[in-house]
């Protein structure tokens, strides 16, 4: 039996590295911001936002290892709707039942008398309870001054969230802290690489050249994950095959075979609205060949009234364009009508054949 994967723990997801690198600035943002204000028992929540493997989760996972002198809650919020429900679980990790109606008072009040330690919640992949439930967050944001316990908050996305909240909202909160965190450049994805072959592969059965083909492709994405899962994938392959290491074959192998599941992750992030955008521009691709923002505006509204929802605005299409273009789904591109003529907007789709995406919309859709 040849030999590649000496220990396949370091290329799982929940995996947590013992360093984290290339991201010093954040660490320091999200100390000054609320950790040091924290220890002086001043709350204060920060916004972390960054595309998808960026390093948000890995980073608040270690600064939960370290800062043992604070409770600290961490809750993924992908499939929750009220940031009540985060208080009744925040509550419930001190050992409190909250049953029946949750108040933010009670919550705090129960706080204060059970512990003595500040109280730090992260709150991971809230998007969706952000624009859900923007009321919840804003009294969880005042509660600590209201009475009296100051606790730190987290919030995690993957998109700056003022993008996605309107004007009133965002005057009411006010000046927040947003810490974001970039895309990793080719040579980042490969130090990240290069740290995590050599904890989970044999040394020689994986090259320099090997492991740049693969930051090469996730240079776009900047995902430190994709260049992770490439490595995991390329592997496993080189194992399976019998070889001493890993080849460019394994490589080009596993990105194929990782797309799909990327592509999916990304349409989990979308509210239903903007699932009903994606599908109209597929829907265009597919029927006309092209996609124009007022062909697209059209077959918005008529998606919108079979699935009796409201009538979208050109406002709400532009910036689900803007969404659905930082998370790499689609392209807009301005195009020209020959010269004096004008310009205008044309939406392409991404990464995967229009037909596949149509496909993983109608699984997801038929899920919402
Ligand atoms: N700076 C880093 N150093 C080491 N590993 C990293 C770093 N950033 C990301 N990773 C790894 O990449 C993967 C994705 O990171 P993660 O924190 O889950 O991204 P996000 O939460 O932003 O989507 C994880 O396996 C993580 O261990
Ligand atoms: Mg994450």
């Amino acid at each position: 039996m040849k030999n590649i994967i000496r220990d396949p723990g370091p290329l799982e997801n929940f995996f947590i590295p013992r360093n984290v690198i290339h991201r010093e600035r954040q660490f320091r943002d999200i100390f000054s911001s609320v950790i040091l204000p924290l220890r002086s028992c001043i709350g204060s929540t920060a916004f972390i936002y960054g595309q998808s493997g960026t390093g948000k989760t890995v980073t608040v996972r270690q600064i939960m290892e370290k800062e043992r002198d604070l409770h600290i809650f961490y809750e993924n919020a992908i499939s929750i709707t009220s940031f009540k429900k985060v208080m009744g679980d925040l509550a419930a990790s001190f050992g409190i039942s909250i049953e029946g109606k949750i108040s933010y008072e009670s919550v705090f009040r129960l706080m204060q008398r059970v512990n003595n330690k500040q109280v730090l919640l992260i709150v991971d992949e809230a998007l969706n309870l952000i624009r859900s439930d923007f009321e919840g967050l804003y009294s969880l944001m005042r509660s600590g001054e209201l009475f009296g316990t100051s606790i730190g908050i987290l919030i995690i996305s993957v998109d700056n969230p003022a993008l996605h909240l309107s004007a009133q909202d965002m005057r009411k909160l006010g000046i927040f802290n947003e810490i974001k965190f970039d895309r990793y450049t080719r040579n980042q994805i490969l130090d990240i690489l290069s740290s995590r072959a050599s904890i989970s592969l044999y040394g020689g059965s994986y090259s320099d050249e090997i492991l740049s083909q693969i930051a090469s492709l996730c240079e776009k994405s900047g995902s430190a994950r994709m260049g992770i899962e490439i490595l995991q994938k390329s592997a496993f392959g080189a194992q399976y095959r019998g070889a001493d290491a890993i080849d460019l074959e394994d490589v080009r192998a596993a990105a194929a075979m990782i797309n799909p599941f990327i592509t999916e992750s990304k349409l989990m992030e979308l509210d239903f609205r903007e699932i009903l955008l994606l599908q109209s521009v597929c829907q265009n691709l597919i029927n006309e060949g092209e996609c124009t923002m007022e062909s697209l505006s059209r077959s918005m509204a008529v998606n919108a009234e079979i699935h009796g929802i409201k009538q979208p605005d050109t406002a709400f299409i532009y910036r689900a364009i803007r969404h659905l273009e930082t998370l790499d789904i689609v392209e807009s591109r301005l195009e020209s009508f020959g010269p004096g003529k004008g310009v205008r907007k044309k939406v392409y789709v991404n990464d995967v054949p229009v037909e596949v995406l149509m496909k993983k919309i109608q699984e997801i859709s038929g899920r919402l």
